[in-house]
């Protein structure tokens, strides 16, 4: 087995930290190595010792750059791929002027693969190891974000869109049709290689009573599987919700009665939340993800991080590309941290860098195969440079600690930060002249 011994400076984490001086939660070494084979990180650790105990292995450097395990983001659309950055509307009608006709292609198998190949290029090169992802209602989208998951070896979690009402004709399915599609795509591509499925009713309003009644069906049938949805992130979404479930308490009562939350359920948005809500999120443990460049584009409004936290809720975050309007986990960190700030709440670059990594492999309860450097998890790391950009490398000439080359990274960073990418001990980051990853077969 040929081995590789990554060198580098390195940062891992054992639990969300308050600040620097909570030194248990994460540890971080001037000199240390990672030594990964089969795919698979085998030992991290200070160089010297493990560049003594692996003798035989490739060793890349990477020094002064830091490593870290690959970012995680829990809520992205694959088919939006050519709806990021589309002008002027809140969520209805983003989704009904922009999203839904964007989607219909989505049938056509050639375009899904297509998309497919850019979006893992996309992901990888902002130095995103795994995704959880909506495709479209078509098959065919679930086929191609799969399919190109496995070629590249990536742990991605996806599935198909279920909705039967309040869209175009080209994007409905039935309840009937809609269970069918997802028992067969569980069946085809759950546990396939680093595959997990998750079953997706898009949002209350566009699934009918019968649809989210066939989405309980699959979720009490497939324990196995993730679930996702929308819940809570616009205000004219609320009403037409309440208006459409006239008998819910509220919004999270819709998906409770259908029997859609569990702790494997995660609920894109959750910003407008009751306190009936939020002890229905305590007491269930499904899983609220902040989405803060989607928050802030649609106006949708800001996500209480503190107060879901303080319930004992763990709150993932994510992009949620094309609403979101960057692939970049740490532009993300950015807006996050601006949304916090206008509710005097503080994102320490530590917690940050956490949270983009083994907070969200922990959301997702896949702590044991990603999120961390420990031994016998998959070696998905991502190399970062605080020094990329002329204007970062001058602010950083003034850095004197971790925490604020961090937040350096957390500010002004994105691609162009990311200076190389491990998925499963590959390297799949572009060159900076846009040439293809390394060639996939
Ligand atoms: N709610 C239902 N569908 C969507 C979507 O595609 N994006 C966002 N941001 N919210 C949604
Ligand atoms: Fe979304």
């Amino acid at each position: 087995v040929q081995r590789t011994l990554l060198r580098g400076r390195i940062l891992d984490f054992n639990a969300a930290p308050r600040d620097e001086n909570d030194t248990e939660a994460y540890n971080y070494l001037e000199d240390g190595a990672i030594l990964i084979s089969n795919g698979q990180i085998e030992a991290t650790g200070e160089f010297a010792p493990l560049s003594a105990y692996a003798q035989d292995a490739e060793v890349i450097d990477h020094r002064p750059n830091l490593l870290m395990p690959g970012f995680i983001d829990t809520h992205i659309h694959f088919p939006q791929v050519q709806v990021i950055a589309s002008w002027g509307d809140q969520l209805l009608d983003w989704l009904n002027n922009y999203t839904f006709p964007e989607e219909t292609r989505f049938a056509e198998q050639a375009h899904a693969e297509n998309m497919a190949s850019h979006f893992y290029d996309f992901l990888t090169n902002h130095g995103t190891t795994t995704a959880v992802a909506y495709c479209s209602v078509h098959s065919t989208s679930v086929e191609a974000y799969f399919e190109e998951a496995a070629r590249r070896n990536m742990c991605m979690i996806g599935g198909k869109v279920m909705m039967d009402r309040n869209a175009p004709d080209g994007l409905l399915d039935t309840p009937q049709s809609s269970y069918d599609d997802s028992k067969a795509l569980i069946k085809k591509w759950h546990g396939q290689g680093r595959a997990h499925y998750a079953i997706t009713p898009r949002f209350a309003i566009t699934s009918t009573p019968e649809q989210l009644e066939m989405a309980g069906a699959l979720v009490s049938e497939h324990p196995e599987c993730f679930v996702q949805t929308h819940l809570s992130e616009n205000h004219d979404e609320i009403a037409f919700t309440a208006e459409l479930y006239p008998d819910a308490p509220d919004y999270l009562g819709v998906y409770e009665h259908y029997g859609l939350l569990t702790p494997k359920m995660l609920l894109g948005h959750s910003i407008h939340l009751t306190e009936r809500e939020i002890d229905v999120l305590a007491s269930t443990q499904a899983k609220p993800v902040f989405c803060p460049t989607s928050n802030l584009f649609l106006g949708s409004g800001l996500f209480d991080d503190a107060g879901l936290s303080a319930r004992g809720i763990t709150n993932a975050i994510a992009t949620d590309v094309g609403a979101g309007t960057s692939y970049s986990m740490l532009q993300t960190l950015n807006e996050g941290y601006k949304i916090l700030q206008l509710q005097n709440q503080k994102l320490h670059p530590l917690r940050a860098f956490h949270w983009i990594t083994r907070g969200n492999a922990a959301a997702l309860g896949l702590e044991d195969k990603i999120g961390t450097l420990a031994p016998g998890t998959d070696a998905d790391i991502v190399v970062l440079n605080a020094n990329a950009t002329p204007e970062m490398a001058l602010r950083m000439e003034r850095a004197e600690s971790l925490s604020e080359e961090l937040f350096i990274l957390q500010i002004l960073g994105d691609d162009r930060s990311v200076d190389a990418v491990y998925v499963a001990g590959r390297e799949m980051k572009q060159t900076a002249n846009g040439a293809a990853a390394p060639s996939l077969q």
